[in-house]
């Protein structure tokens, strides 16, 4: 898809981060809007800012939790309805667990499921037969660098990423083969500026692990965001333009996805040590600011 005037989008998690940042260069760009997600103030902010910078673009907005099949279901069909039709879906609400596996509970790991694979599958499925109705259209779907290579204490996050990742190829190459008109891409983000890190859960089990509190744990993964939400949404949109089958966004993304093809086995243990050593520094940390408190 060349270009993006008078199209239709629809964006999953577009309250925040690199969802509303896809939401402002897409309404830039002429592009009529569906937005979706379960933070109903920060969705409708989204949708007044977009409003304010791009009068002419037309835009709705529906609160739901992607992890429930049937109100994805119910607004695709609402977008149809009020848009005419839809081109692109973007499948990009997300979640994020720091949790060991043998500490990590059913229903964390569930949490996790239910929305970072399974929203992307329902998102999939719920729009795919309309865009392939439009004869024009891009399903991006949101893995991330952790779709690549993986990383302890993030199983959760890693296991569905991988599975985004294998879901959005097979996706890409069955509509390449159908000639439908229709095209996928899988993104892979590496750190990224958004609020990912302090949404995120960080289970009790981590403490005295890798991290040595909740807060330290979320601010430690947040030194990591290095790229803007706002050129991860230019790469996404750039992606798209190409027919890119995958985007790796930032050169930390880059890194890690030469590092696990060049070292597909030897990597973990680069990972292992560096881990260790960041959880070593954070224990000094920690034991330094307690012995300053009086
Ligand atoms: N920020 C990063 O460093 C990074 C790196 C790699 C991949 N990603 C992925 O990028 C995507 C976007 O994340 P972001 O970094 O912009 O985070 P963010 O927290 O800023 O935005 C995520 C949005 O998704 C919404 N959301 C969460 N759960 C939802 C649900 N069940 N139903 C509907 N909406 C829901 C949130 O309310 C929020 O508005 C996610 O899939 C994330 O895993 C992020």
């Amino acid at each position: 898809m060349k270009r993006f005037d008078n199209k239709v989008a629809a964006i999953t998690g577009a309250g925040s981060g690199m969802g509303r940042a896809l939401a402002l260069q897409l309404s830039a760009a002429g592009c009529h809007l569906s937005l979706a997600d379960r933070n109903a103030p920060t969705l409708e902010e989204t949708a007044r800012i977009v409003q304010t910078l791009a009068p002419a673009v037309r835009v709705s907005t529906r609160v739901l939790d992607v992890s429930d099949r049937d109100s994805v279901f119910a607004w695709a069909e609402e977008t149809v309805a009020e848009h005419g039709g839809v081109n692109l879906v973007f499948n990009n609400a997300g979640v994020a667990l720091s949790s060991t596996i043998e500490g990590m509970s059913y229903s964390d790991l569930e949490w996790i499921v239910n929305i970072n694979f399974w929203g992307v599958v329902h998102g999939t499925k719920a729009f795919l037969p309309h865009l392939k109705a439009a004869r024009d259209g891009h399903i991006v779907n949101t893995s991330s660098v952790f779709g690549l290579f993986a990383q302890p204490g993030m199983s959760g996050y890693n296991a569905t990423k991988y599975a985004v990742r294998g879901f959005t190829e097979s996706l890409r190459q069955e509509l390449d083969m159908m000639r439908c008109g229709v095209s996928a891409t899988c993104v892979h983000p590496g750190g990224i500026r958004t609020n990912i890190a302090q949404s995120s859960r960080v289970a009790q089990n981590m403490v005295g692990f890798m991290v040595e509190s909740e807060q330290q744990g979320k601010d430690e993964f947040e030194k990591f965001f290095i790229t803007s939400a706002d050129d991860a949404a230019r790469a996404i949109l750039n992606g798209v333009k190409h027919n890119a089958r995958r985007v790796l966004i930032g050169r930390d993304a880059r890194a890690a996805d030469w590092l696990a093809r060049t070292l597909p086995a030897a990597y973990q243990a680069l990972v292992v040590m560096s881990a260790r050593r960041e959880a070593a520094k954070a224990r000094r940390r920690a034991s330094r600011s307690s012995a300053a408190t009086p």
